[in-house]
């Protein structure tokens, strides 16, 4: 990803989830030069909006008892694990490998978006 942007490639035209992922990006956008100790506090709130997004898309899917839901539950689990290492991380003074998670997030989060969001986007446009 050339830059960390939401742009109208990644909506899935459910406002609650394009919503949440919008303010995803802009924050990662803003953490790419944060100094620490913004940085830490950052990465906290980080996590908060992941897993409010992540929560409402594993709700949705048991709204609708999406086929999927498996399979998409496990790799928020992946993504949950990962974002999980980052504060032990500053905590533990490994700075660097920190910052390595939180630039390796808008690849996987739009690549995530691109196919297993959107799959459930599709799937609710369907039952609604
Ligand atoms: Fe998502
Ligand atoms: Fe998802």
């Amino acid at each position: 990803m050339d830059s960390i942007v939401f742009g109208p490639d990644l909506a899935l035209g459910i406002p609650v989830l394009d919503q949440s992922h919008r303010v995803i990006f802009d924050l990662l956008e803003s953490m790419a030069a944060m100094p620490r100790p913004a940085f830490d506090q950052a990465c906290r709130t980080l996590a908060v909006e992941i897993m409010e997004d992540l929560r409402e898309e594993n709700n949705l899917m048991e709204r609708i008892g999406y086929p999927a839901a498996e399979a998409h539950r496990c790799a928020h689990g992946k993504l949950l694990a990962s974002v999980a290492h980052i504060l032990p991380l500053l905590r533990d003074g490994k700075e660097a490998a920190a910052r390595q998670i939180v630039r390796s997030l808008p690849d996987w989060i739009e690549a995530h978006i691109n196919t297993m969001d959107l799959a459930l986007a599709v799937a609710v446009s369907r039952v609604a």
